[in-house]
């Protein structure tokens, strides 16, 4: 659904995003993570056809983004969710989203009904005929995401969509994006919130400039070495820790009665300790990962490419 070679978008001297080669399919969830400044706005600008490519290719649903017939094209299959929100402040949050379904020649009917849907969906029905204006800025990002999605878009491009929101708005994103990715559509997303990708994304592009690393949050997590468990117990004692250290040598480290160990293979380690801790007398409660895999590699290939 959508597919880039080499894409590169320089500023001047600056050369914001690096020959970019990607593909995300149709009916995929794929977030795009990487540091402030990293191209990731500048990617989904270029792909939205709302800033010119400098170099290299892409198409979106097959149309080509550097054609200017097919960027109308492309504009009518899309859905977008700015950085920044921009909406009509002094308008409505109904009015804001149906200038935008009026814009996408969506008939009256389906639009009043997607418009009902979507506001009720994101918690903003009882607010419908409130100029925008007066809304928190969570709220108005809940209304920017509800514009984008008026026309039925068959891929959503939204730029830290969960960015400004509370954690239960945030869950409803989350869960707004699998109800799209379930109806067969295709959704990128930019975010700086790696718990997030990990939960609603099937892959992720880890990029600075240059695109570092694509695949599935799992398999990215599971190339990293340094991992950590935490062994909570209902009382631990100096025996109990002094059997653990004895049987891992290092990397362990007692607070309160939860016991942190480094491992480097969570499915043969972990075991592994809860029978030492069960055999020294010590009754464990909870046995928690600490390290996001996730977390691990963006750190590890970000530091690298510095
Ligand atoms: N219109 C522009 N003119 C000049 N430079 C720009 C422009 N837009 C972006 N840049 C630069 O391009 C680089 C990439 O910016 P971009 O907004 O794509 O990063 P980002 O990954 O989205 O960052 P953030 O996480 O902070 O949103 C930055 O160095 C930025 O200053
Ligand atoms: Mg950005």
């Amino acid at each position: 659904m959508i597919e880039t070679q080499g894409l590169t978008k320089r500023f001047g001297d600056l050369t914001a995003v690096n020959s970019v080669t990607l593909g995300v399919g149709e009916g995929e969830v794929f977030g795009l993570l990487g540091p402030n400044g990293a191209g990731k706005t500048t990617t989904m600008r270029m792909l939205s056809c709302l800033v010119s490519k400098s170099e290299g290719m892409a198409t979106v649903g097959g149309y080509d983004i550097g054609r200017a017939s097919d960027a109308e094209k492309i504009r009518g299959l899309i859905g977008v969710l700015p950085e920044s929100a921009g909406l009509y402040e002094d308008l409505s949050a109904r009015k804001n989203v149906e200038y935008y379904g009026k814009i996408h020649g969506v008939a009256q009917n389906r639009r009043d009904a997607n418009i009902e849907r979507l506001l009720k969906r994101l918690g903003l029905w009882d607010q419908r005929d409130t100029a925008v204006g007066s809304f928190s800025k969570g709220t108005k990002q809940k209304v920017a995401i509800a514009r984008a999605l008026v026309h039925d878009p068959k891929v959503v491009f939204l730029d830290e969509p969960t960015a400004n929101l509370d954690p239960e708005s945030s869950k409803t994103i989350r869960d707004v994006i699998l109800e799209l990715k379930r109806d067969g559509r295709t959704v990128f997303f930019n975010t700086h919130n790696l718990d997030e990708a990990q939960r609603v994304c099937d892959r992720v592009g880890i990029i600075k400039g240059r695109l570092l690393a694509v695949d599935s949050p799992a398999r990215l997590g599971n190339l990293e070495r340094h991992r950590r468990t935490a062994f909570q117990l209902e009382r631990l004692d100096g025996d109990t820790v002094a059997a653990v250290k004895r049987a891992r040598g290092g990397g362990v480290e007692a607070r309160g009665d939860t016991l942190y160990v480094d491992v480097e293979d969570p499915l043969r380690d972990n075991p592994e300790i809860v029978q030492v801790l069960t055999k020294a007398g010590g009754r464990v409660v909870y046995v928690t990962d600490l390290s996001s895999g996730l977390e691990a590699a963006y750190l590890r290939l970000v530091g690298e490419s510095r």
